[in-house]
Order: C-alpha cells, then structure tokens, then sequence
C-alpha cells in the first residue's frame, strides 16, 4: 500500500478517517466537529427535560433556525419547512399533487433515483406517468437542457422536477431560465437542490420555482438529516407533510397551519435541524476566513464555493489528462462535483465487468477503495453502459488527492484491459 496523499490542513476540522482518501463529499456530505458538539449541546438540552423541550422550546429553536437559512439561501422564513432530507422534500410534494388520470410529471433520467420512485408511485395511483426529456451526456451547455425539457413538455405536463445539480452527472443545471421557460408554458417546478446552497448561490425568492427542496447535510455541512422543503405561498393552503402529528387539528393563533403541521411530525431527533444555524456561522466565518475571505460570513461562503468550484476544476483536468479523456461538461456547468466519462472498453468486456459484484455501485469502485482506500463513487445512467467517476472538492480535500486517484484509476482500468 503506497502512503496516502494528505487533505488539505483544514481536514482537522472534520473527523473523517485518515486512512481513507475522501472524494465522495457528495453523497452524505460530511460535518465538522465544532458542528457535531452544537448538535450534543441540543441533545443535552432536550434529555434534561424532554417533554418541556419539547412542548416550550422546540417551535422557538425551529423559527430561530428558519431565520438562518432564510438569510442564506434568500427567501422568508415562513415559506421553508425543516425536513429530514431531499427524498422527504420530493415525496412530500409528490403526495400533495391532485393528479388525473392521463397527466404527466416530467423529468430526467439524471434525477436521483429516490426522488424518480417516489413520483412514478404517484403518477401510478392516479393514472398519470412520468416522461422524459432527454438530455444529453457529455454536454455542450445548457442550451441543451432547455431544449431536452421543453421539447418534452406536452400539453398534459403538470410539474417538472429538475435538479439544481444533477446527482449522477454533476451539472449544475440552468434552473432560473428552465423555470421560467415551463411556467410560459403553464408547467409548474420542482427544483431538487439537494447538492445546492453552499455549492452555488441559491436565491428562491428570485427563482420563483413552485416547490424547492435541498439538504442541508451536504454542502452547508451540517447533521445529516437536516434539509428543507420550501413551498411557495400560493401553494401552501391545504399542502400537508407525509405524517400529521396531534398538532394537525389544532389551528395556533398567529402560526400558519403549514408551519404548525411541519415543525412537528412526531417525536424524532430534531438536532441535526437545530445545529444548521451553526454550520452555516462555521463555515462561512471560521472556514471563509482560513480561505482569505475576512471573517465575514456571506463572503466565506463566496469564498468556499469558489475554492471548491477551482479544486474540481483541477482534480477534472488531473484525471483527464492521465486518463487521456476529454471533460464531459463546460466549466460553467460545473459547481464542487464533477462527473467524468471513463475510457470504453469493448462491448464484450464491459459487460464482462459489469457482472462483477459490487458493494457499491460497480466493482471499479470496490477495488478504489480496497487497494487504494479512495472513497469515490464509479456509476452510469439508466440505459447507457458508459462509467462515469464522480469527484467532489470540499475544502479539507487537496489537489495530491485528485493526482493519486488519476494514477489508481489508470492501474485499475489497466488491470480491466486484462480481465
Ligand atoms: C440530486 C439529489 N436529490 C436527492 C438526493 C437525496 O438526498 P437524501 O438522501 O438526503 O434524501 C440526492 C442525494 O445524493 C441527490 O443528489
């Protein structure tokens, strides 16, 4: 085993595994220590007194948290609902469409596959279906994107789900023109901004989408299981949370009924949402201003995501170079994740490999990180037997890091040519 390359020195701030190098931000993001100590300072508050945490303070603390995001990612507060993740967001919306039978929800193949499940169940029940735009991987641009989806809307479409940033192929997708470009043709929008604020800028009230859920747990780097559903006001009457808790029939005064029934869905762990506000102070302060920024919040962020946004760029060009394949995307589609299109094998042997087991996704992957402990997602699309490699850059990953997985990927695709 070779000695791994080092992360960055802001990796102390975390409490990843040293022995692993770690690329996959990603998938379940990662949080810093000082952010995991707030989230035990909210459980020793709540089990000192769990039924008055519960019933007197718990509201409060998820107002307080409300106003936080709120600032970030530029909306009022009364519009965002606290959820435990992205899936929830899609689903909770998908339950709250009154769809008849013979409409249609239109989507991608690039949308992560929870959310694609939780409205085919939907489009079923009622009689509906799920359509396709196609859009196209590599990319040229985004010019792509808005032809795929409006090429596919018909005059039976009734909400388009698009992902801010594509979970399998990392583009960061031009939501403010595909948004406004559906609702010239009555389409209303579901962005699904689970890999969004704390990547690239996110600003919903100038969106204007219908509906637009994220994680907080990826990017803002808080607990997992923190994230929200923001729903526009006109389309708050009526629109309810997946489970109704014994506050659903009892109306507060000066509350709306959509805060009210969301803030409490039963008796659950609430920390992850409660420690958001401190991810957010983290990051932007204490990280922002290791990275230059000057200490003031809204300017760390702008600094974390352009350090992040170059990193990516760099490990890409890395792994492009040694691997002799061009990128699949223009930077401009590019936020802190990156999806690369591996070299083909012929048909014969790529479906030779891709019979191989795999613990995760493809044994490429397996053998990343069981010979050379790289924690990097291999994967492809429904459909196409292209592979694709996923880096993501968050600030305690370094450039030696991307350079090691160029040079484990080249053995490992060497030893395939073999298989
Ligand atoms: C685009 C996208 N949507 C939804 C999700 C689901 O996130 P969660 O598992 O936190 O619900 C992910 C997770 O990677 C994602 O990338």
């Amino acid at each position: 085993m070779p000695s791994l390359p080092r992360p960055s020195p802001l990796a102390s701030h975390w409490t990843l595994d040293p022995s692993r190098v770690f690329l996959n931000h990603g998938s379940f993001g990662a949080t810093p220590r000082v952010v995991l100590d707030e989230q035990s300072r909210w459980r020793g508050l709540l089990e000192a007194e769990p039924v008055a945490f519960f019933v007197e303070k718990h509201e409060g603390v998820m107002d307080e948290v409300r106003r936080a995001l709120a600032g970030f990612v530029q909306c009022d507060a009364k519009d965002l609902a606290l959820i435990p993740n992205a899936s929830t967001g899609v689903a909770t919306v998908a339950a709250n469409l009154a769809l008849q039978p013979g409409d249609e929800i239109l989507i991608s193949a690039h949308e992560y596959p929870a959310c694609q499940n939780s409205l085919r169940k939907v489009a079923g029940r009622a009689g509906a279906s799920v359509t396709y735009a196609t859009i196209p991987f590599p990319i040229a641009g985004p010019d792509e994107v808005v032809r795929a989806y409006m090429d596919a809307v018909t005059s039976r479409t009734r909400l388009a789900l698009v992902s801010h940033v594509t979970s399998p192929t990392g583009l960061v997708l031009p939501v403010e023109r595909l948004v406004r470009e559906l609702a010239a043709r009555g389409v209303e929008t579901l962005v699904d901004g689970a890999h969004a604020p704390g990547m690239v800028p996110v600003n919903l009230r100038d969106l204007g989408a219908a509906y637009y859920t994220a994680n907080c747990h990826k990017w803002i780097c808080s607990p997992k299981g923190s994230a929200f559903l923001w729903v526009r006001p006109d389309k708050q009457t009526g629109f309810r949370p997946l489970v109704l808790s014994n506050n659903a029939e009892k109306p507060k005064h000066g509350r709306s009924q959509f805060l009210t029934e969301f803030d409490y869905q039963g008796t659950s762990d609430y920390t992850s949402a409660y420690s958001i506000p401190k991810a957010i102070e983290f990051m932007g302060r204490e990280i922002g201003s290791a990275l230059g920024a000057g200490g003031v919040g809204h300017e760390g962020w702008r600094a974390i995501m352009r350090h992040n946004h170059e990193l990516c760029l760099r490990g890409r060009d890395v792994i492009c170079r040694k691997l002799g394949i061009e990128p699949a995307a223009p930077d401009a589609m590019i936020g802190s994740i990156c999806t690369m299109v591996l070299p083909s094998h012929d048909a014969g042997r790529q479906a030779r490999l891709a019979a191989r087991p795999s613990k995760y996704h493809d044994a490429l992957q397996d053998a990343l990180l069981e010979r050379h402990r790289i924690q990097v997602p291999v994967w492809g699309l429904a459909g196409s037997s292209a592979r694709f490699v996923r880096i993501s850059a968050q600030v305690y990953n370094d450039i030696g890091q991307y350079e090691y997985l160029a040079e484990a990927l080249a053995a490992e695709l060497e030893i395939e040519r073999g298989m």
